[in-house]
């Protein structure tokens, strides 16, 4: 197949230079393992699970098989005021994964509707207490939860506030970023150890600036994935937790990226032993191939809303494909792989594969300004080209994909995220292909 047997016309490509693609077009036809086949014949190693979702690796048959039965038994029902036994099963299989009391799963269907449901979950679930006052969000400089208006509100990425930020939520403030680039440009595997409180501002300026009595929540990724892979310093998120625990206020993790094994351990909640109030996921709860997302939410949350009438909605709020049938049939199959291949244990033991290589090929490279490697992921930082912000990135990216490989450029980052079933030998090809580029593009 070539770009020639189908027309390029009508699909408006998503966060892509869509006249670039045009002349170099990136067109996939089929996927095995960790490889992929383009329209054009050649193979490339998958070096981001597809952007964090395919962390059991491409094709696998467990899910296909369960897709499939269960197209054939319920292909769909909907999800309110009825249910299935595919949505109550894979809640249960997910609870049981999650730590502490995390045991209440709103479903929807992405990581942007996950950001949305956990900030509407913590303002419902503050007005049904009698705090209706708390309705100011906190969120993360660079932080990342998704396109929709809540999510990017309380997101921190610049060019989403650049074009659609009279339209955000009114009362959010932001954390300061959590990346020290003269001290800390080089982490592997570690927490890194700050000389100074990154927290301070939020006790001395922020929460003094709102009053902490009107914060309703405040949401980060444990590791903050979309910017570049960047690893919260030490402590950081305990403190965050213990903030949170002093003035009331609800603590929500996206573990969009880092749940379901990245880190090594089902979530980076287990890694970093904090445990929030609400955890959002998506992507690899299915191994990405059908759209499945959700909120976890802590016992506490369920109980305080369950008030008025009984034949009253508790909480407004659903999609139409909350907890879809085939969806969670793909979520119990994939989390039944996951455990038959002790994948999660799998991720870490090769994340330590993967953070060896790329400190020892990519350290020294021209442009390299810094390596974060931590759990199956890792990020190569490069001195922008001055006046042309992402363009090396975008570069390299383009020419890894030439050479069998893709990467993931995020602003001046390649980030290598590659699924739970890779071997030494993809790791050496990908690390390898990234440096040559790097130096190609010095
Ligand atoms: C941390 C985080 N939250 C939310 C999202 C948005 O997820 P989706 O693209 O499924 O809406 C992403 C996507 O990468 C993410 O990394």
């Amino acid at each position: 197949m070539s770009p020639a047997d189908f027309s390029m016309d009508n699909q408006w490509l998503p966060f892509t230079p869509n006249r670039h693609f045009r002349k170099d077009p990136r067109v996939f036809v089929a996927a095995e393992g960790m490889h992929f086949t383009t329209h054009d014949g050649k193979q490339v190693v998958d070096g981001i699970s597809s952007l964090w979702c395919v962390a059991a690796g491409h094709n696998r048959r467990p899910i296909n098989e369960a897709i499939k039965r269960q197209l054939d038994t319920l292909d769909y029902a909907t999800a309110f005021q009825v249910s299935n036994d595919q949505a109550f099963r894979a809640a249960e299989m997910i609870a049981a994964l999650a730590p502490g009391d995390l045991n209440k799963v709103l479903f929807c269907n992405s990581g942007s509707e996950a950001a949305d449901t956990s900030l509407k979950v913590a303002l419902a679930y503050h007005r049904a207490r009698g705090e209706g006052q708390r309705n100011v969000f906190i969120g993360r400089e660079r932080g990342y939860h998704g396109v929709g208006f809540g999510g990017m509100s309380v997101g921190g990425i610049p060019a989403n506030r650049k074009v659609f930020g009279a339209a955000m939520l009114p009362r959010v403030d932001h954390l300061r970023f959590i990346h020290d680039p003269v001290n800390h440009a080089y982490i592997h595997g570690v927490e890194p150890v700050w000389s100074e409180d990154p927290l301070l501002e939020l006790e001395t300026r922020i929460l003094p600036l709102h009053d902490p009595s009107n914060v309703a929540a405040i949401i980060v990724e444990p590791v903050a994935g979309s910017a570049g892979w960047y690893i919260p310093p030490k402590a950081y998120l305990q403190r965050l937790r213990a903030i949170c625990d002093k003035h009331g206020i609800l603590l929500i993790f996206d573990e969009v990226i880092t749940g379901f094994g990245r880190l090594g351990t089902a979530f980076a909640s287990d890694y970093y032993g904090v445990v929030p109030d609400m955890l959002n996921f998506a992507k690899a709860v299915t191994n990405g191939v059908i759209p499945l997302g959700g909120v976890i939410c802590r016992d506490a949350i369920f109980d305080a809303m369950m008030s008025g009438p009984e034949n009253a909605i508790e909480f407004f709020h659903g999609y139409t494909y909350s907890g879809h049938p085939v969806a969670c049939a793909a979520a119990i199959a994939t989390i039944e792989l996951f455990q038959s291949e002790d994948l999660f244990a799998r991720a870490g033991t090769m994340g330590k594969t993967l953070g060896d290589a790329m400190h020892s090929a990519l350290k020294g490279l021209p442009a390299v300004t810094g390596i974060r490697t931590l759990g199956l992921a890792g990020a190569v930082e490069l001195a922008p080209i001055p006046g042309a912000p992402g363009k090396r990135a975008f570069e390299i990216f383009l020419d890894c994909f030439h050479r069998g490989v893709l990467v993931r450029a995020a602003g001046e980052n390649l980030v290598l995220a590659p699924a739970f079933i890779v071997e030494q030998g993809h790791i050496d090809q990908m690390v390898s292909t990234l440096a040559d580029s790097i130096k190609r593009h010095a």
